[in-house]
């Protein structure tokens, strides 16, 4: 039998891209719940017509712990949960403060009250690289410190992380993994599924899809005047579909009981730091298009350059990025072209 995980978030980018993943693994059974409040149910379709698997979607809010603790009884037995959901959008969460920590916090409390109650013995939480903050010191290790939250949104991942840390402290039969991710992009190979980007994005990859579809007018690169190799900021852009593979990898390790501690972290970045200048004519390059693009000021709290060291997650998860920058910017412009003609044709 396969072992049943429930992806909260299921429906989400990462969520509904990582379902595909264990599904292509063979190991796993997924099941998605998720509110849809920042996706939609039509995710399920797609992850059908990529992987010919209908995945159940309970349609919940997690924070409403009565409706959570259902899902979980009806599913019984689960062998893990994937904890995705959760709002993301670094603005917002400087707008609406208690929205981030009640729905990002709120909805963690009841998964791991789940955990504790219904003896699921396995978590893995969606940590960013923004706990990090401003770093002194690159490439990131596990070991550097959390800097200064530089808005609620990253606050809400740092005491997440900390809430897990004290729960594992005295739950010894809940195995955990924090995985901090960098800067996701890309999409489904097949360009059949994909990031579902709000009308006015705040990411470098969705605007860049958005102004060469003609949705937006212009990009503008905030800033060439940084201390890097060609001025402009240099992040640690990473496959969306290599960050849903290390979920399975962390599944499997905990399986396999090859974790030493019972709440393990890992960074997961390709190691590479690509500036936004490289990503603009890696996409121009690639899918040979000119990007309508303008250089601009710099955007308050961005810092110059940061990227991971990931080799923690290479060693003890045998986890490997298998793609590259043209991957992800070929990926990226699929999936616009496809949304497109989903939205014509709706
Ligand atoms: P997403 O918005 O595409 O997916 C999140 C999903 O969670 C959405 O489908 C939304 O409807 C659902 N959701 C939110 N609150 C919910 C609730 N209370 N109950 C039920 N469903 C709820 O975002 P994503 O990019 O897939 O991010 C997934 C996770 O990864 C998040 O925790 C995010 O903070 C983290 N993360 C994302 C990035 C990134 O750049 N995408 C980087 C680092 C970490
Ligand atoms: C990337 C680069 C911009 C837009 C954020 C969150 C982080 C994580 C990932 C969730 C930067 C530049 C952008 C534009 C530009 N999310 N840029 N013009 O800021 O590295 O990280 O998303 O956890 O928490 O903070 O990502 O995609 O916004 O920006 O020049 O119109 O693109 O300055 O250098 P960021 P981003």
């Amino acid at each position: 039998m396969k072992a049943k995980i429930i992806v909260t978030g299921g429906t989400g980018y990462i969520g509904s891209h990582t379902i595909i993943e264990l599904i292509k693994s063979g190991q796993f059974e997924a099941v998605a719940v998720d509110s849809c409040v920042r996706s939609t149910p039509e995710t399920i379709d797609r992850i059908e017509e990529i992987t010919g698997v209908r995945v159940k979607h309970h349609n919940i809010d997690i924070c409403d712990r009565n409706a959570f603790f259902s899902v979980i009884e009806q599913e019984a037995p689960v062998a893990g949960i994937i904890h995705f959901a959760a709002f993301k959008c670094v603005p917002e969460s400087v707008e609406k403060p208690l929205m981030y920590y009640r729905n990002n916090l709120g909805s963690l409390e009841n998964v791991l009250e789940a955990c504790e109650l219904y003896h699921i013995p396995r978590l893995i939480f969606s940590s960013s690289a923004s706990i990090y903050g401003d770093v002194k010191e690159l490439p990131v290790t596990e070991k550097t410190p959390f800097g200064t939250p530089f808005c609620p949104y990253a606050h809400t991942k740092q005491i997440g992380e900390q809430m897990i840390h004290f729960f594992a402290d005295t739950h010894p039969d809940l195995q955990s993994v924090i995985l901090r991710y960098f800067n996701p992009v890309g999409n489904d190979m097949s360009g059949l599924n994909g990031e579902l980007s709000p009308d006015k994005p705040n990411n470098l990859m969705p605007i860049v899809t958005q102004v060469a579809i003609g949705k937006m007018k212009q990009l503008t690169v905030f800033g060439t005047d940084y201390d890097t190799r060609d001025g402009s900021c240099i992040r640690d852009y990473i496959h969306v579909c290599d960050i849903a593979d290390a979920h399975v990898k962390a599944l499997q390790f905990l399986i396999d009981k090859k974790n030493e501690s019972n709440c393990e972290i890992f960074n997961l970045g390709s190691g590479n730091g690509v500036s936004v200048l490289e990503i603009i004519n890696a996409f121009e390059k690639v899918n040979h298009i000119k990007l309508n693009y303008t250089i601009g000021g710099r955007r308050p709290g961005d810092v110059p350059a940061i990227y991971s060291n990931s080799q923690r997650a290479n060693a003890l998860l045998n986890w490997h990025c298998r793609y590259d920058i043209n991957d992800m910017v070929e990926s990226a412009w699929k999936w616009e072209k496809h949304l497109s003609h989903l939205r014509k044709t709706e």
